[in-house]
């Protein structure tokens, strides 16, 4: 294999809402990674993925503004990393057909996200839900990209990834797309629901009071960290002690997220401690982290304008990287005119 350039891509989908559980479990990941110095990074609204399932064009249009807000209001700087609406840059959707033209049925059959979301009724799915992966796959190889930080949920899509970029090295007697390294998030920061310590904090909880939203100011912050579930025992002085207290395990890892530090380090500092006392020192912390986030993300949703700008130029950066890999696609598959 040749070298390729240590390069990030992650993409979210613009689907309205942005929460906590968004931000630990992904925004904040990559904030590191473009600070790291490292690789160059890439991060994508994928707004192409997201009418998989029919989107209101009105709610897409504000959500891949919103999302680009939150990016950026969470640390992303639109001149060190590449930010843009996968829409912009055609060549995601062009890569993304000559993988479907790679990539088996069996393959995508065996997607168990696409086992859950199509459900019973997969004979009325979307030709695109069923070949999502695909254009995953070439959003990340459009750019050869050789680190993807993603969820656990993503791991299987990931590997259908290097499986795609395996058999079109194979199939064309090329060594042409780096086989890519998943980074998955642990467990430790999957942010669950503040009312229901089993479940995934969820932009579509029907409460409000189960998730923090990044639009959320100081005083809901602080609010729905007080109110938050917990149990009646006090705090146990080592990791085990939370097992079986999902509810107490998920304040925990809130705490040790937000202060970039370990849920061991916690437990050591709060030992003993019952949560009238570790909960208002969990809303200082996150008041602290999170209201600063919320302030910007209003001040950058208030300007759409420059939001799109900011979006036109990042498209105009991620297009410069993406022509030459689908001329040099084109022309190993055999296109005339590549
Ligand atoms: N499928 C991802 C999700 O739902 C979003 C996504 C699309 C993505 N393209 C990507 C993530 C490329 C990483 C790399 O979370």
């Amino acid at each position: 294999m040749p070298d390729f350039t240590p390069r990030v891509f992650s993409g979210i989908q613009p689907s309205g809402g942005l929460t906590l559980g968004n931000y630990l479990g992904a925004m904040k990941r990559f904030v590191d990674m473009q600070n790291d110095g490292a690789y160059e990074t890439i991060y994508c609204m994928v707004d192409l993925h997201a009418i998989t399932t029919w989107q209101d064009p009105a709610k897409l249009v504000a959500a891949t503004r919103e999302l680009c807000a939150g990016f950026i209001a969470t640390g992303i700087d639109p001149e060190k990393s590449i930010l843009f609406n996968q829409s912009q840059v055609a060549e995601h959707a062009q890569l993304g057909w000559i993988f479907s033209c790679v990539a088996r049925m069996g393959w995508m059959q065996r997607m168990t996200q696409w086992k859950d979301k199509a459900g019973k009724n997969a004979q009325n799915a979307s030709l695109g839900l069923f070949g999502y992966p695909a254009l995953m796959a070439a959003d990340i190889l459009i750019y050869h990209a050789t680190h993807v930080p993603v969820g656990e949920d993503q791991k299987q899509h990931l590997e259908l990834t290097r499986d795609i970029a395996i058999k079109f090295n194979n199939d064309y007697g090329v060594e042409f797309f780096p086989v890519t390294e998943p980074v998955i998030e642990g467990a430790a920061t999957r942010v669950m629901s503040l009312r229901d310590g089993s479940k995934k904090m969820s932009k579509s909880d029907p409460s409000d009071a189960s998730r923090i939203n990044l639009t959320d100011d100081a005083d809901a912050i602080a609010q729905k960290i007080r109110k938050a579930r917990t149990d009646p025992k006090p705090l146990p002085s080592d990791l085990e002690g939370l097992e079986d207290r999902p509810e107490a395990r998920n304040l925990v890892n809130i705490y040790a997220a937000l202060a970039d530090t370990s849920p061991e380090a916690v437990i050591r500092d709060h030992a003993g401690q019952q949560f009238s006392t570790f909960k208002p020192s969990l809303a200082d912390l996150a008041v602290a982290k999170l209201a600063p986030i919320s302030t910007e993300m209003q001040r950058l949703t208030a300007d759409p304008a420059e939001i799109d700008r900011l979006l036109a130029r990042g498209a105009q950066r991620a297009r410069a990287l993406a022509e030459p890999v689908l001329k040099r696609t084109y022309e190993i598959v055999g296109m005339v005119g590549a």
